[in-house]
């Protein structure tokens, strides 16, 4: 056992992870483009951008140089009181790209922190326009947010986090309407979803400050796709009953369905829209919620209990900042959308195939994304079918992680077609071997 592994051994706490019972953790010294490279120096190709993350590939040259010239430069300075070019600049091109008036960011650390921000302004929006009554919140089953408080509450319906239940805020669920290719069914699921929707809102609507949601793929909760028709319709309806619309984008942001965020595919500028793993392209930790201009005016005042009285640290470091700027430079420099329409071309012609194996279910692909179910696997995060997978693509150098029993590929878009040629081979084979 290399030394690396003998320190980790005794003193990491690693996150979703039992250690009494699962192997040791792979020791990474070294990562370029689409992989992953351990001590011994294998190759491991990482098919889900390091949790969804580098979606430039790794070490781009170009983030790394920018890491360092902004390092030079200032490195860091408090958020209070204090403002920088990076933060502004950033601030101006994210809003620049965000649909409608999404014109104020707030900055924070991770996508957790986003949507506990989003939650906290939302809460206290309705209070500041005089509706107090509103402290409650809608979100679809099987959602997840993240893992802080007010994220795990409304991510209630993902089933992480049964244990802490007494411990979360009222949030009502309502189904979702996901679906796949050859799905003849799903007009009839989104009647029956929306009519829920209704329900929920005559019977709770006037009570709930905001309906959370993550718009066209819930991730988490097994990459379930769901068409813009029916998350536009959803969000309709809660604004139409007086609720702020949060789209928690941290997944399906800059580019990953297709589209820079998966809003634009709605066609809903939603009121307040939280945001991080690609923002920074999987270099640094950081996140934002951007909210409309309604959404801050409301902040305003005299007093400052009407202020939003929140904030991290390292609210808007200035090293993320410069790397988030050139992170969305680099989707005009290197086409980023076009590399991500051609994955998914790539990816379409593996749904037959995966269609007629006789282990996969419920095939999908959008964007960057392709999904299906393992067949005759049922559980929740961690299923004996899917550990194995997991283990076998490992072996075989690929960082394919099952979530359960959903199967998925969401590599970054710089991966070449030769490498995606040997992620298609080798996910067929895992298959074969189960
Ligand atoms: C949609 C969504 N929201 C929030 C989060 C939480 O982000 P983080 O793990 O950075 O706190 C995640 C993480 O996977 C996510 O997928």
């Amino acid at each position: 056992m290399s030394n690396i592994l003998k320190i980790d051994r005794r003193h990491i706490w690693h996150p979703f992870t039992q250690h009494a019972s699962e192997r040791d953790p792979l020791v990474i010294t070294r990562a370029k483009g689409a992989s992953l490279f351990d001590e011994d120096g294998r190759e491991i190709l990482d098919l889900i951008s390091s949790w969804w993350t580098c979606i430039h590939g790794h070490a781009h040259p170009a983030l790394i140089d920018t890491i360092g010239k902004q390092a030079e430069t200032l490195e860091h300075v408090m958020f209070a009181g204090f403002t920088h070019p990076p933060a502004a600049n950033l601030s101006k091109a994210l809003t620049d790209v965000l649909p409608g008036d999404l014109n104020r960011v707030f900055f924070s650390d991770n996508g957790s922190t986003s949507v506990e921000v989003a939650l906290k302004l939302a809460y206290q929006y309705q209070r500041n326009k005089g509706d107090p009554g509103r402290t409650e919140f809608i979100a679809f089953e099987g959602g997840y947010h993240g893992d802080t408080l007010g994220a795990m509450s409304v991510g209630r319906g993902s089933d992480f986090f049964k244990l802490f239940q007494e411990l979360m805020c009222t949030v009502h669920p309502i189904p979702y309407a996901h679906t796949w290719e050859g799905d003849n069914a799903i007009a009839e699921r989104e009647d029956d979803a929306l009519n829920a929707f209704a329900s929920r809102l005559d019977s709770d609507g006037e009570k709930a400050a905001a309906i959370i949601l993550e718009p066209l793929m819930q991730g988490a909760s097994g990459f379930r796709f769901a068409r813009p028709e029916f998350v536009r319709r959803v969000s309709e309806m809660a604004r139409e009953a007086g609720l702020l619309v949060i789209y928690d984008e941290v997944a399906t942001g800059f580019g990953r369905t297709g589209t820079l965020f998966a809003c634009d595919q709605v066609g809903f500028v939603p009121d307040i829209i939280c945001l991080s793993k690609g923002l920074t392209a999987g270099v640094l930790p950081m996140a934002v919620t951007v909210a409309r201009d309604d959404v801050f005016e409301a902040f305003l005042g005299e007093t400052f209990d009407l202020a939003l009285a929140h904030g991290h640290t390292f609210t808007a470091n200035p090293l993320a900042c410069a790397v988030a700027l050139k992170s969305l430079e680099l989707f005009h420099e290197e086409k980023a959308l076009d590399r991500v329409a051609h994955i998914e071309t790539r990816n379409r012609d593996q749904l037959a195939r995966l269609q007629d194996h006789a282990r996969a279910e419920q095939p999908r692909a959008m964007g960057c994304m392709l999904a299906f179910e393992l067949a005759e696997s049922e559980g929740h995060y961690k299923t004996q079918d899917g550990e194995r997978l997991r283990d076998w693509y490992l072996t075989n150098g690929l960082n394919i992680r099952p979530l359960g029993p959903s199967v998925y590929l969401m590599p970054p878009y710089c991966i070449t077609d030769d490498e995606l040629t040997r992620a298609y081979d080798g996910l067929f084979e895992g298959l074969d071997a189960l």
